[in-house]
């Protein structure tokens, strides 16, 4: 698969601020309206292998002083590694978030938001890295416990978030 370079650094809308939120510590918030499909954030970073991503983060893990790995992963053996403390380190999971991937890189809006509505992505979409599993606390509807690696092989998912994965999962969709 052709890969494209990331960004060298990330992008946000003005209209996305860091607020408290009630899913888990802090989060990401409209300052104002925004309209569906606007891009609001755009992810950058480095890619790096699995391998190098393993040791990222053991070498975190093991620094006290070390900055929270922000990760996602793009193409199979290609996880984006986000600089430290980007405004998208915030971005807490919902198992029905009014953002989604639009691309490799970006993120839209997903429905119209409406000012001072938390912004959320499904951590499912973009994560495939072996193991990945979190507790689930978004509260929705769609409510799904946990997330997890393997949250592309649900066909409810697939349906919902057609077209809206990491290029990664889109493909091991495709094939499945
Ligand atoms: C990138 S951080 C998001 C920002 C985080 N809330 C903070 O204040 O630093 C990811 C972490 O937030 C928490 N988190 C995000 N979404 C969550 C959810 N839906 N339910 C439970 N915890 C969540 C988990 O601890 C996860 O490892």
């Amino acid at each position: 698969m052709q890969q494209n370079s990331p960004p060298t650094d990330v992008w946000a809308d003005d209209r996305v601020v860091v607020g408290r939120s009630t899913i888990e510590g802090r989060g990401l918030f409209a300052s104002d309206d925004i309209e569906k499909g606007a891009v609001v954030l755009r992810l950058g970073g480095r890619l790096v292998t699995s391998a190098e991503l393993d040791r990222l983060i053991a070498a975190a893990g093991r620094d006290p002083d070390a900055s929270y790995v922000d990760t996602v992963m793009i193409y199979e053996n290609a996880h984006l590694v986000l600089p430290p403390a980007t405004i998208v380190h915030f971005g807490n999971h919902s198992c029905d978030p009014n953002l989604w991937h639009v691309d490799s890189y970006e993120l839209a809006a997903r429905r119209d938001v409406r000012a001072g509505e938390e912004l959320t992505l499904d951590y499912g979409t973009n994560s495939g890295a072996d193991g990945f599993a979190m507790e689930c606390r978004c509260g929705s509807a769609h409510c799904r416990g946990w997330v997890t690696s393997d949250d592309w092989r649900r066909p409810e998912l697939q349906v919902r978030y057609k077209d809206h994965w990491t290029p990664a999962l889109q493909q091991r969709i495709d094939r499945s």
